[in-house]
């Protein structure tokens, strides 16, 4: 009693409401520098170790029309149209990480949106120096991450994995 477990196995079944926030998804794209630059096992390896689980992953070149709907959000800054050169001019990798907290924790992964604000031992803190060059993007809120996977992969690109008795490790 009080251990946790029922005759039947853990109380906490794979689909309880406690795995409901380990599910949270974040949409992160390795840039075409990080691509160009050979930084794109040194940025999924960070996010395995981490713990957060791979659901999907594309190596894409996109097309402005995709990076304008991206970056909406931005289309009134004065940076814009760079913006959309620089992530149009190769090959990104687009992933979709899975996990507790793993917006906001993917966020602090990253560091700033300018590497010279960005701490060592965040991405950019340590492969990058120029807010134009940060070699890596994340969703900021989950609501913004909804949109993004969506944008970026079709339903039956994520992966789906098989209901299994134990939850995820972290
Ligand atoms: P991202 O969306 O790429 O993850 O970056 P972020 O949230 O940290 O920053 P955001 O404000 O969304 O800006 C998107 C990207 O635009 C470029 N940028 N350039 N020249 C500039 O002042 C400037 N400011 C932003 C960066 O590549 C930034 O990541
Ligand atoms: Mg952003």
């Amino acid at each position: 009693m009080g251990s946790g477990l029922s005759a039947a196995g853990p109380v906490s079944s794979p689909f309880s409401p406690i795995m409901a926030d380990q599910k949270e998804r974040t949409f992160i794209a390795i840039k075409p520098d990080g691509v160009q630059r050979g930084l794109i096992g040194e940025i999924i390896k960070r996010f395995e170790q981490k713990g957060f689980k791979l659901v999907a992953m594309k190596m894409v070149h996109p097309c402005q029309d995709l990076l304008q709907q991206h970056y909406a959000d931005l289309k009134e800054k004065p940076f814009f149209p760079s913006l959309i050169e620089y992530m149009s001019s190769g090959p990104v990798v687009a992933m979709v990480w899975e996990g507790k907290g793993a917006v906001k924790t993917g966020r602090v992964m990253l560091g700033e949106t300018d590497p010279a604000n960005s701490k060592p031992g965040t991405i950019r803190g340590d492969f990058c120096i120029v807010v134009d060059r940060n070699i890596i993007h994340g969703s900021d809120s989950v609501e913004s991450a909804k949109k993004e996977i969506s944008l970026w992969f079709k339903d039956d690109e994520l992966v789906l994995y098989t209901p299994c008795a134990h939850a995820w490790l972290y």
